[in-house]
């Protein structure tokens, strides 16, 4: 079995920090998602060869990545391009070649799901052989989502973003197929907003009495397309991460709660409170960070308070007089401020982004 995971998207929901890293790369506990999803392929599936189709913009910040990592070599990659953003079903056929005759899992390169799950939903495939297998996922709202109508164990019919949805199981952005799908991607129109729709391929199969089948994830599942939602995501891997502390620290420093703290961090006169995660070379002064924070390599952080926020490599934070809170801070950033001493700031900071009190 192969893999194809998509990992192109403008990703608009996390303006400005997609205006130079794309979505699927940005950290989530210090490790992009693309990363999180290989980590979960590699563990529990035997899959060894993977596609990933990525844009025109910023496909070789991916493939360059992706090259660099200890997952080159455990995993065979291609990388197909895709030109224009013209629908899932569209990036998948473009990777036919790539996947030949073989069954595929298609994960898409923005969505985090719990261990576990993935492996039991292979079970199921390969023990059931579906012509396609959906992850979906009961949420109270689907309407931003497809969803799955279910009958008898069997999916009736998909709907791509419903105005009434007549089931609340979302589709999450995982399936299994055979690769009949090629057949019947071939067979279908785009959608009313120029997409070949991966819901209607699927459809297609079900119009022709094939077996399509749900398998519900019962933990969680997020897409990590906005601010709140990556730090959801933070929030639930920060949780599962096991505490290693491989910096020394005096006894300025209080902490309570899990911690990862990698080498070559300083902290001084500081309080921690975990779960959070600091990466090397940081230096913190002054501070009471977590919890749920994230902190990328080289971070500067001095007499500031920070909780539930994601702040990438090289950003430096002075003497910032609230609380910064539920926020993602792109790298390079710098940055001291802050509103009256009480009250907490959101902020969604991009890239290089100054504003510095003379
Ligand atoms: C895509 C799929 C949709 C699925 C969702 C999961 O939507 O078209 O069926 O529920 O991913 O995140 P999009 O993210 O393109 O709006």
């Amino acid at each position: 079995m192969k893999a194809v995971i998509l990992s192109g998207g403008s990703g608009q929901r996390l303006a400005p920090l997609t205006h130079t890293t794309t979505k699927q790369l940005l950290p989530i506990a210090n490790k992009p998602t693309l990363f999180h999803i290989l980590d979960l392929i590699k563990e529990e599936t035997p899959i060894k060869e993977v596609a990933i189709v990525v844009s025109e913009d910023y496909g070789h910040q991916v493939k360059e990545k992706i090259t660099n990592s200890e997952y080159n070599g455990y995993f065979k990659f291609d990388f197909v391009f895709q030109d224009k953003p013209l629908g899932l079903a569209h990036a998948v056929q473009i990777t036919s070649m790539h996947i030949g005759y073989d069954p595929f899992l298609m994960f898409l390169g923005d969505i985090l799901i719990d261990k576990g799950e993935l492996k039991k939903a292979y079970e199921m495939f390969v023990k059931n052989k579906p012509e396609t297998l959906v992850l979906v996922k009961e949420i109270d709202d689907p309407r931003p989502y497809g969803i799955a109508e279910v009958e008898d164990g069997k999916v009736t019919k998909l709907v791509e973003k419903p105005q009434n949805p007549k089931s609340n199981l979302c589709l999450s952005g995982i399936y299994f197929f055979q690769s009949s799908i090629f057949y019947a991607i071939a067979n279908i129109k785009p959608s009313y907003r120029g997409e070949l729709e991966i819901t209607d391929a699927i459809d297609f199969q079900i119009s022709l009495n094939k077996i399509v089948e749900p398998y519900v994830i019962k933990s969680w599942w997020f897409d990590i397309g906005t601010p709140e939602n990556m730090l959801k995501g933070n929030e639930v891997i920060l949780n599962n991460l096991p505490a290693s502390v491989n910096s020394k620290l005096d006894s300025s420093v209080k902490i309570t709660g899990k911690v990862v703290i990698e080498q070559h961090v300083i902290i001084e006169d500081s309080e921690i409170t975990g779960p959070v995660i600091i990466a090397r070379n940081s230096y913190i002064k002054g501070c009471k960070i977590g919890p749920y924070v994230s902190l990328g390599e080289n971070v500067y952080l001095q007499n500031t308070k920070i909780e539930n926020s994601i702040i990438r490599e090289n950003t430096k934070i002075k003497d910032f007089s609230g609380t910064i809170s539920d926020s993602v801070i792109g790298r390079n950033a710098e940055f001291s401020f802050g509103t009256n001493g009480k009250s907490k700031t959101k902020l969604v900071i991009g890239d290089e982004t100054k504003c510095i009190l003379l």
